[in-house]
């Protein structure tokens, strides 16, 4: 299939293009590379031999996405493109509802108009707020999100089942994603945070090559084995293999279909630190510091129905996450 990726030079979109690559599907990127870089998409041209269709614009530019859709045969869309930082989003709500928001309605009705109705969406374990059931299954209740972003992910999945609901011709995937971190095992493309790292993975990275003076750990007080937050820490590759898996449920008819991707391990803060010290032989200082306002103690999936439906399974354990964060950040200490 020819496959558009939406927000295809970020982090998750540009390993994608890699799996999608391998089972033999073509690719388009557009993005307005507001948190990416051309250069992930030279190194992604590296890695599979060959250069990345790429079209830079702004999802929410309907007269350029018509123009894309115009050139282009699209089959399907996967629709990376998001504004995706929690503290952000809470100081800047507007910026993010509009953004995240508007680009989901302008490209649903371009791809209506050139009659593509194949969609896969990059949702979040986030939707099920703190979750009433762990593991979490997808039959768990969504809860109540504690920021704009969150809020984004749950408003466009009701949006998504309306839609789907209203023309049965669509057929959507749900992905909801736990904690993608680590990176192509070349080390030539990976997480590449702006400024200073929200996330776990890269500060952990960062901190180890020296450019953050230690890691704060956010609470150490949760009701947890260690005290500390735990979380269910998927390889990005994992990850974008699942899209693969989603695309064939999609040629399978599947109307509208939800699916939790993680391992089911819960690893908390100071297991993956650990972890990351013993992959890559490295110390990691850290300190205890208070919880971070909206965190939940644990949250991690059971992920048995995209094996049953899809074929899918993470294949990589926290080891491999943790050699692979490193090798990016270590051939990369400064980014892209
Ligand atoms: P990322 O920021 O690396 O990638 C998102 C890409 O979208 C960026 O390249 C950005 O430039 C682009 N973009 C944003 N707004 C755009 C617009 N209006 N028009 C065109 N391009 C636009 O983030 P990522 O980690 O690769 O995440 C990809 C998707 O997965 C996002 O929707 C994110 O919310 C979702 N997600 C991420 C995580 C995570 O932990 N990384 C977890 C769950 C869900
Ligand atoms: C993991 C654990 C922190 C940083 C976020 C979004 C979620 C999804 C994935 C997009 C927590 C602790 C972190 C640090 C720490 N993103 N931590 N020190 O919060 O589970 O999920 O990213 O959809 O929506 O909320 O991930 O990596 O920020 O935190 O102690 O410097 O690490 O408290 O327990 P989180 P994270």
């Amino acid at each position: 299939m020819n496959i558009l990726l939406t927000g295809g030079a970020g982090y998750i979109g540009s390993h994608t293009i890699v799996e999608l690559d391998k089972a033999g599907h073509s690719v388009v990127v557009v993005d307005n590379l507001v948190n990416s870089s051309e250069e992930s998409l030279r190194r992604v041209a590296k890695i599979i031999g060959k250069d990345v269709p790429f079209v830079k614009a702004d999802v929410r530019d309907a007269a350029a996405m018509n123009e894309l859709f115009d050139e282009y045969k699209i089959d399907a869309v996967i629709n990376f493109a998001g504004l995706k930082a929690v503290g952000e989003s809470v100081a800047k709500p507007l910026e993010y509802y509009e953004n995240n928001m508007n680009a989901c309605f302008v490209l649903l009705d371009v791809m209506r108009k050139h009659n593509c109705k194949n969609f896969i969406f990059s949702s979040s374990a986030t939707v099920y707020g703190d979750p009433a059931i762990i593991p979490i299954t997808e039959e768990c209740p969504k809860g109540q999100c504690t920021n704009p972003y969150g809020k984004t992910k749950s408003m466009l999945e009701e949006v998504l089942m309306d839609l789907q609901k209203a023309d049965p011709e669509w057929d959507i995937v749900l992905l909801r994603y736990f904690n993608p971190i680590g990176a192509h095992q070349s080390g030539l493309i990976g997480e590449n945070p702006n400024g200073i790292p929200n996330n776990l993975m890269p500060y952990i990275t960062q901190t180890a090559v020296g450019r953050r003076a230690e890691l704060g750990v956010f609470g150490n007080d949760y009701d947890t084995p260690d005290g500390t937050g735990v979380r269910d820490y998927i390889h990005v590759c994992d990850l974008a293999n699942g899209h693969v898996c989603a695309l064939q449920a999609i040629e399978r008819k599947c109307g509208l279909a939800i699916y939790n991707l993680g391992t089911g391990h819960g690893y908390s803060v100071l297991d993956v630190v650990k972890a990351f010290e013993k992959a890559n032989n490295l110390k990691v200082p850290y300190s205890i510091k208070p919880r971070r306002p909206g965190d939940i103690a644990t949250c991690y999936c059971n992920p048995a129905k995209a094996k049953a439906e899809l074929g899918w399974e993470a294949k990589y354990g926290i080891e491999e996450m943790c050699r692979d964060a490193w090798n990016f950040q270590k051939n990369n200490p400064e980014g892209y």
